[in-house]
């Protein structure tokens, strides 16, 4: 995938220890802007990225779950321009708490590089995770506030199945991407 500036490469990669000082200042972004709140994959903020590491490899493996939680595998967005820009994760599997709210596929793009096409392009990749996963339908949801989120689930050919009340009160948009 090439975009948005001619001849820039973004791709999905596993997450990697030689990006700790990268990772951090991506980290901070999060925190300056309010949105520690996306970060629950870490245990706290001082969280050294080997260990993050390795909570995330063994997670995928279906290791050391969190009570409810089911296997997950999570990949760095990086352009080869501007370095680290997002985080998607992606669930194996469903469960009835996921169908009804969280769905598949959960992603976060760094806030000094939004709007810029980069969200579009990281769930397009993640759906060639997923369905090289054996994954043939996915299902994405996002509050109904959550503009951004519900135009970057269109833009990948979401189809709105419902739009419900979730346990926190709030309007969930599910839609459903076919894979096949
Ligand atoms: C959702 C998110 C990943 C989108 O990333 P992004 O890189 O800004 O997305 P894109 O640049 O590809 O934008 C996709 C579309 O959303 C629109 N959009 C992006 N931000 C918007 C905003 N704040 N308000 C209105 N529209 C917005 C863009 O204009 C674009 O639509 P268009 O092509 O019709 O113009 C990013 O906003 C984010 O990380 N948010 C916080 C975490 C989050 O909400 N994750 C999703 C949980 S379900």
């Amino acid at each position: 995938v090439t975009i948005p500036q001619p001849g820039e490469t973004v791709t999905l990669i596993d997450p990697v220890e030689e990006m700790e000082d990268e990772y951090r200042t991506f980290l901070d972004e999060f925190i300056a802007a309010g949105e520690e709140g996306l970060l629950h994959h870490l245990t706290d903020d001082t969280d050294q990225l080997r260990n993050t590491i390795r909570r995330l490899k063994n997670r995928a493996a279906g290791f050391d779950l969190p009570e409810g939680w089911v296997p997950c595998s999570a990949f760095w967005l990086v352009s080869d321009v501007h370095g680290l820009l997002g985080e998607i994760h992606i669930r194996h599997r469903l469960t009835p708490a996921l169908e009804d709210c969280g769905g598949h596929i959960g992603y976060m793009m760094r806030p000094s590089r939004r709007r810029h096409g980069y969200g579009t392009a990281m769930l397009a990749l993640g759906l060639e995770k997923s369905r090289a996963h054996g994954l043939t339908r996915v299902l994405v949801t996002c509050d109904a506030g959550n503009v951004a989120s519900a135009r970057v689930i269109e833009k990948n050919a979401g189809r709105l199945a419902s739009q419900s009340q979730n346990w926190g009160g709030r309007m969930t948009l599910r839609y459903w991407i076919d894979l096949a």
